[in-house]
């Protein structure tokens, strides 16, 4: 699916320029969301990869309004997003994990996915009924409780709400990792026909390669708070510029390596409130050079694809083989 190529000279849906999240902790400060670039197309979907703890939902939280920037700037569909919170909901659904957390356990589901076209005054039970049906649901479920349906049921309701006023930009955030695998697949498929259809963009998080590969256009992978590599998804597959990457790649589970041990990467993520200066993945990384120590890597950019890293790896030898 490149529903996103093609169309870079439409102005993005989503646009994110140098915006970095800031936390202050006992015993310091994290940046949790550092310097970060990037943009999205109508149609378009970008998964941002990373272990836990690199800063995606907080990124993902900031998309929303709900954690305020310390600097740089989003827009959505060309308004900043802090300017007009009330009408955000308009313009951007967002599909959490655990369907639990989007929808109010008192509720009947048919409420919760009325809510966001009550608060829009764009209520009609017509539409209710409508996006009850595009996920694949009977409107006679409305009068369920969330605890009345399954796991997959209840992630079908959440992303009816997330589209239930049609925005162009929906947030998935780990939005299949609380299901199993038969489960995960109905969802994955949900999501792709329904961007088809309504020619939305997905902004889609995830630590899981393998759903990553079979819905992105393109994928940012994040480390530390920052991007190190942004490119169309068969490409950064294929041929990963930067060594954690490929390290990543090496480390996620096929069919071949099921039940073995991953790789792993070496040593620690370090602690976010002291991050190393010069490359964040220094501490961690085979291609290490003397520079890394003092400089973070400009971005080398070959046609759509950007790799922030002084020593990339060479394609010749891009992934490891596993052991
Ligand atoms: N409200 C907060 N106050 C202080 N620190 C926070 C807060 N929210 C997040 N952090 C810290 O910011 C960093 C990024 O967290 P975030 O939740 O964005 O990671 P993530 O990439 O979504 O991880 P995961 O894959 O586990 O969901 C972490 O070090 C986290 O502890
Ligand atoms: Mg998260």
């Amino acid at each position: 699916m490149l529903a996103g190529r093609g169309r870079r000279a439409l102005s993005p849906v989503l646009e994110i320029r140098d915006v970095r999240v800031v936390f202050d902790v006992p015993g310091g400060t994290i940046r949790a969301v550092d310097g970060v670039s990037v943009s999205l197309q109508k149609g378009e979907t970008l998964a941002v990869v990373g272990e836990s703890g690199c800063g995606k939902t907080t990124l993902a939280k900031a998309i929303l309004g709900l954690e305020p920037i310390a600097d740089g700037e989003i827009l959505v569909q060309g308004k900043p997003v802090t300017a007009n919170l009330a009408g955000l909901a308009e313009r951007v659904g967002i599909v959490w994990q655990d369907p639990y957390a989007s929808l109010d356990p008192r509720w009947r589901i048919g409420r919760s996915i009325a809510e966001p076209l009550v608060i829009n005054k764009r209520f009609s039970e017509d539409r209710v009924d409508e996006v009850i049906r595009e996920v694949g649901l009977d409107p006679s479920m409305k009068s369920r409780f969330p605890h009345q349906l399954s796991g997959g049921q209840r992630q079908r309701v959440a992303v009816a709400r997330a589209l239930a006023l049609n925005p162009p930009l929906v947030l998935c955030d780990e939005p299949t990792a609380a299901l199993d695998l038969s489960i995960r697949a109905q969802i994955l498929n949900l999501l792709k026909t329904l961007q088809k259809e309504l020619d939305c963009a997905y902004f889609y998080i995830s630590h899981d390669l393998t759903t990553v590969r079979f819905i992105a256009d393109r994928v940012a992978v994040m480390y530390l708070g920052k991007f190190v590599e942004v490119g169309p998804t068969a490409d950064v597959f294929e041929n990963p510029k930067h060594p954690y990457t490929r390290a990543l790649i090496a480390s996620a589970p096929t069919l071949e390596t099921l039940g073995k041990l991953p790789a792993v990467l070496p040593g620690e993520i370090p602690d976010p409130r002291h991050k190393p200066k010069g490359c964040p993945f220094k501490t961690r990384c085979t291609n290490r050079l003397e520079i890394c120590d003092t400089v973070f890597p400009d971005a080398s950019i070959v046609g759509e694809h950007t790799v922030y890293c002084h020593n990339p790896v060479a394609s010749t030898n891009a992934v490891p083989s596993k052991t």
